[in-house]
């Protein structure tokens, strides 16, 4: 008998071609779980899905624009086609190119296209996976849902605007699906996650700018890829199963403190008086 975690659930877990929700998927996959790649870029999910069969798990990569309806019924078909049920759904998938980064930006200065793609993408997104899904998990009489946001879902800053309205949207998102279908079982999440960048992200950061936000956490690294995908099956799994409605925090504190906390340590540290 197989006695992992998220033996015999099927997740749908979006933008698993890369970065964070490929790292989730091989995790959940490590748990058991049967995985469904939904990612734009066909190639990318492919290569993950494989990687996950290598490794003796099982995997299947279903191109999906997570932003299109029927995008996404045609995937939840061929989930269902293919594996029978959908137990998990991680809402993942984030429109976050260089392209989009440059376009949303102060709202003075947002491009508006740049807004409405931020929005299609990270929570048009997640509201018709979960609109699709959903109906599934209720037939089995239990689901979880989580949607993942960010700290700047929750704190003003100073730029990409777009996307901190589509994350704190995304919060909501999950209370709503929590209160909608609790009763049938089915549990919605928000996983909050601070900067886990993936090996090939911290390439595309200025150092100055990866070291103030380290700063401002309140361990002493940054996050790791596999750390946040440990909470995610955490939340996938019944170890979780009187959490709903909630956002959990995977962010190293990064939300938790004074906005003068790195400063102020800083200052402690230079007059001598930083003794911890
Ligand atoms: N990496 C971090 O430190 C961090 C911090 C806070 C929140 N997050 C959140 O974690 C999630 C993953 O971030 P990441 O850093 O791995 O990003 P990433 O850009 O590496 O991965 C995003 C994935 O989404 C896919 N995607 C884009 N548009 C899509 C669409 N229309 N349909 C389907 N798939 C699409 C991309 O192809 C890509 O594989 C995002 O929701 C992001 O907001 C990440």
């Amino acid at each position: 008998m197989n006695t992992k975690k998220l033996a015999n659930r099927v997740a749908v877990i979006t933008g698993a071609g890369g970065g964070l929700g490929a790292e989730c998927a091989r995790v959940l996959a490590s748990h058991g779980a049967k995985i469904v790649v939904a990612d734009i870029n066909s190639e990318a999910g492919l290569l993950v899905a494989e990687q996950i069969i290598k490794l003796g798990g099982e995997a299947i990569s279903i191109p999906t624009d997570v932003s299109q309806e029927t995008s996404v019924q045609a995937m939840v078909s061929a989930a269902m086609a293919h594996f029978g049920r959908i137990d998990i759904l991680y809402n993942n998938a984030a429109i976050l190119s260089a392209e989009q980064r440059a376009g949303d930006r102060d709202v003075i200065n947002m491009d508006v296209d740049a807004w409405d793609r931020a929005m299609a993408v990270n929570l048009r997104g997640a509201m018709l996976c979960s609109k699709h899904c959903i109906p599934h998990m209720i037939t089995l009489g239990k689901g979880s849902v989580i949607n993942v946001t960010s700290g700047l879902g929750t704190m003003g800053d100073l730029t990409l605007s777009a996307y901190a309205a589509s994350k704190a949207a995304l919060i909501m998102l999950a209370k709503s699906i929590a209160a909608q279908y609790g009763k049938q079982g089915v549990r919605a999440n928000a996983l909050l996650i601070g900067l886990a960048p993936a090996e090939n992200a911290h390439a595309t950061m200025p150092q100055q700018l990866l070291d103030i936000i380290r700063d401002n956490h309140l361990t002493p690294e940054l996050g790791t890829p596999k750390q946040i995908a440990d909470a995610a099956a955490f939340l996938a799994s019944d170890e979780s199963s009187f959490v709903t409605g909630s956002v959990l925090s995977v962010d190293g504190g990064f939300c938790s403190h004074t906005p003068s906390f790195a400063a102020t340590r800083e200052l402690f540290a230079q007059m001598g008086s930083n003794t911890m």
